[in-house]
């Protein structure tokens, strides 16, 4: 670890950082990010350090364009580069790489993107058309430029998580990609960049998301439907008016369908929802165990 922190703008920079470390055969980390760095970041970073060891840790900081769908909050996506920044120092990272669009896409959008496969329309995917596919491709560029052995993805997006494992794996990209648990507010609310975006009151209502979550965990012994309807009745001390839900669905932890509602044996599964409060879009999931009570 350098213990000074070096701001990497270009593809040159960040390759020039780099390259002491790569000449002495140090094991890179990386954690991808959008900025709006907040303690769920920290988690990951420190993750991805303990990974490492004395390896370079880099931090990626670019709110990716093609990720967003028309319509979607691009242009209000919260950039706050100079306390990412001493968020990343404190954390020691080694190299932050923040570039413009044009650095990440020089011809403009690329004609040859990763296809997420049929889990990239479901879900996240369904409502958000092509969201996966940006988020893989640029996470594949930023693979591509900076070369990880290890990178760090948190919970709190579990698809994301499960689609980028799925494509490190399928593309051969030579990367472990780890998973961090998810970092929550003392009143249950997962930490996201997007939660500034909520008034005091529709923070309050927010945590009836995580609520539905532990409602369903804790019935989960005695079914899927059970489960789900634990879930729906906590979700329901909501007004339809103010939450507006878009899925709660329980799936296995790869995120394929559940093919028996009632197991016997008790299976790992994983239980996820997104909803609208207000302008703001939030997700979160938990995991919770099937089955087990006859
Ligand atoms: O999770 C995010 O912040 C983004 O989707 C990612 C992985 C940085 C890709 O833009």
């Amino acid at each position: 670890m350098s213990g000074s922190l070096l701001l990497a703008p270009t593809r040159e920079e960040l390759a020039a950082a780099l390259a002491p470390y790569r000449r002495s055969g140090a094991e890179v980390g990386v954690v991808t990010t959008m900025g709006a760095l907040h303690e769920g970041h920290a988690r990951l970073l420190g993750v991805a350090r303990e990974r490492v060891g004395e390896g370079p840790l880099v931090a990626t900081i670019f709110v990716n364009p093609l990720q967003f769908g028309a319509g979607e909050d691009l242009e209000r996506y919260p950039r706050t580069l100079e306390s990412d920044l001493a968020l990343c120092e404190r954390e020691g990272v080694d190299v932050v790489f923040a570039p413009a669009v044009h650095e990440v896409y020089p011809g403009g959008d690329p004609v040859v993107t990763v296809d997420a496969g049929p889990l990239g329309d479901e879900l996240e995917g369904e409502s958000r058309p092509g969201h996966f596919r940006g988020v893989l491709t640029v996470v594949a560029k930023l693979f591509g430029l900076v070369r990880p052995d290890v990178a760090v993805f948190g919970q709190k997006d579990y698809q994301q998580l499960v689609l980028v494992e799925r494509m490190a794996r399928d593309l051969c990209l030579g990367v472990e990609v780890v998973g961090a648990e998810t970092v929550r507010g003392a009143d249950g609310l997962a930490l996201s960049s997007r939660n500034r975006f909520l008034s005091a009151a529709q923070r309050d209502q927010a945590t009836v998301l995580n609520r539905a979550l532990r409602a369903a965990q804790d019935r989960a012994a005695h079914g899927l439907p059970a489960a789900r309807w634990a879930a729906m009745r906590v979700l329901d001390e909501v007004p339809q008016t103010d939450l507006d839900l878009d899925y709660l669905a329980i799936r296995t932890p790869r995120l394929d369908e559940v093919t028996e509602l009632h197991p016997r044996e008790p299976v790992p599964a994983r239980i996820l929802v997104a909803a609208r409060l207000g302008g703001t879009r939030l997700i979160d999931n938990l995991p919770l165990t099937l089955g087990g009570t006859s």
